[in-house]
């Protein structure tokens, strides 16, 4: 047998666990797994590598159409293979955003055969279309609906509760929500204002914006039976009360920023830079969060991917925009959680890939084995990688980590049977597809 690609001597994640193995590809699927050797087109030595089922980010910002000079779908997507992201799931906070048939179908076209991974896009929830979203949460391509209960970049806003309670209640598709309550954002706006201050950042948009948010989202989905995902959960107090709130009905996603940064620190060594919504918090949100990273109150982890100009950043703040840039850094990140004894590669795999797919019922992803797609991430848990600003490729060009070493490195992105990265290198043009979805 001629193989497309083989994959030898690798430490395969299969059934649970690593386990030695070499891998055949052949015509976009796995399609052997095992002890022989056969030849291929491609061959890669997977000694001392670790051969994973496709990570995925299910929470990146990408700027096309609109602000294309901070991101666009080509830059995005590459930074996404680059860091060893085989799928990404973008959110519709574009200009104008992706809240019609017309611009969601327009992002589509866009995405058409300039995506380096695979891809799906949210549909925005507004005033004006709480009663169409219901069909427009089928248009192909949707991977679900997101709501802003604040606002941050963007027009994006869903403030009125009855608003919020109609698009619980009567759409069926997966939903995302940024958790900040808007009246209290409006009300202390004064604060960052008057201290034109980072470091005020965490006390505008506090704990209990979010907490108020969080708490009336959850809330709906026990009411209605319906499944919300709860998006980048940053304090200790949200955490506390979904440990004991949480149930079927409930996910939630926190950021690797959040697990990595902490206020005052951040803000004193990096300006604006690691300025977002929500923010950056003290160092006690920053142990609650850890904790709920292990002990499973997280479910998934995202980037938020959220590019905006060095530039853009040096704005006096709060004038300086939220968000900072992760797509190509999330897996390393993780993967350094990983090697470090904070989390099992198990553990890492389900808030990466497993949870994700069963959350936006991904269909053609899955567990590494005979006859699924073959769309995988190797990795190289003995090398290390120090993240640059300059081997960024998202637009912005920088990272919050510029000069920092984490283990392990990311080695190869395949999808659909092609080697799309290997080794810092992008190989393909651009091959990514639209995600296709189990739901009915
Ligand atoms: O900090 C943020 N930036 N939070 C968001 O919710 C949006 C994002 C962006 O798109 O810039």
């Amino acid at each position: 047998m001629n193989y497309d690609v083989f994959i030898s001597e690798a430490e395969v994640f299969i059934n649970g666990s690593l386990q030695k193995s070499n891998l055949g590809i052949k015509d976009g699927l796995i399609t052997y797994i095992g002890d022989q050797l056969y030849e291929a087109e491609q061959k890669i030595n997977g000694q001392g590598q670790w051969v994973l089922p496709g990570l995925i980010d299910s929470q990146v910002h990408f700027r096309e159409p609109g602000l294309i000079h901070k991101e666009d779908l080509m830059t995005g997507t590459k930074a996404a293979a680059l860091g060893g992201i085989t799928a990404i799931l973008e959110m519709p906070n574009t200009k104008p955003s992706t809240s019609t048939k017309v611009s969601f179908e327009e992002k589509m076209s866009l995405a058409k055969n300039r995506c380096y991974v695979d891809y799906g896009f949210f549909i925005g929830a507004t005033h004006e279309n709480v009663n169409e979203l219901k069909n427009l949460q089928n248009l192909p391509g949707c991977c679900g609906i997101k709501i802003f209960m604040g606002s941050s970049t963007g027009s994006l806003l869903l403030d009125d509760d009855q608003d919020l309670e109609n698009v619980i209640a009567q759409t069926s598709a997966p939903i995302s929500v940024h958790c900040e309550d808007e009246r209290r954002l409006l009300d202390r706006k004064h604060l960052a204002e008057n201290s034109k201050n980072v470091l005020s950042h965490p006390e505008w948009r506090d704990e209990e914006s979010a907490f108020i948010a969080t708490a009336k989202v959850v809330g709906l989905a026990k009411k209605y039976n319906r499944p919300v995902h709860v998006l980048h959960i940053s304090s200790k107090k949200e955490i506390e009360f979904l440990e004991q709130a949480k149930d079927h009905n409930i996910t939630v996603e926190c950021l690797p920023q959040f697990l990595t940064l902490y206020a005052p620190d951040c803000y004193e060594k990096l300006g604006t830079r690691p300025q977002m919504n929500p923010p950056v918090r003290s160092v006690e949100h920053y142990q609650a969060l850890l904790r709920a990273l292990k002990n499973g109150v997280i479910d998934v982890i995202g980037s938020d991917h959220a590019p905006h100009t060095l530039e853009e950043k040096a704005k006096e703040y709060p004038q300086s925009p939220s968000g900072m840039p992760g797509v190509q850094t999330i897996v390393n990140l993780m993967l350094d959680k990983v090697l470090s004894g904070t989390i099992t590669l198990e553990r890492m795999l389900s808030l990466l890939c497993f949870k994700p797919i069963e959350i936006f019922k991904i269909k053609n992803r899955g567990p590494i084995q005979k006859g699924q797609v073959a769309t995988l991430t190797i990795v190289d848990p003995n090398s290390k990688t120090t993240l640059m600003d300059q081997d960024m490729a998202t637009k912005c060009g920088w990272t919050p980590y510029h000069g920092q070493t984490f283990k392990g490195k990311v080695s190869t992105t395949i999808i659909s049977g092609q080697i799309v990265m290997q080794n810092g290198k992008i190989l393909k043009n651009p091959i990514g597809q639209p995600l296709i979805y189990n739901r009915s």
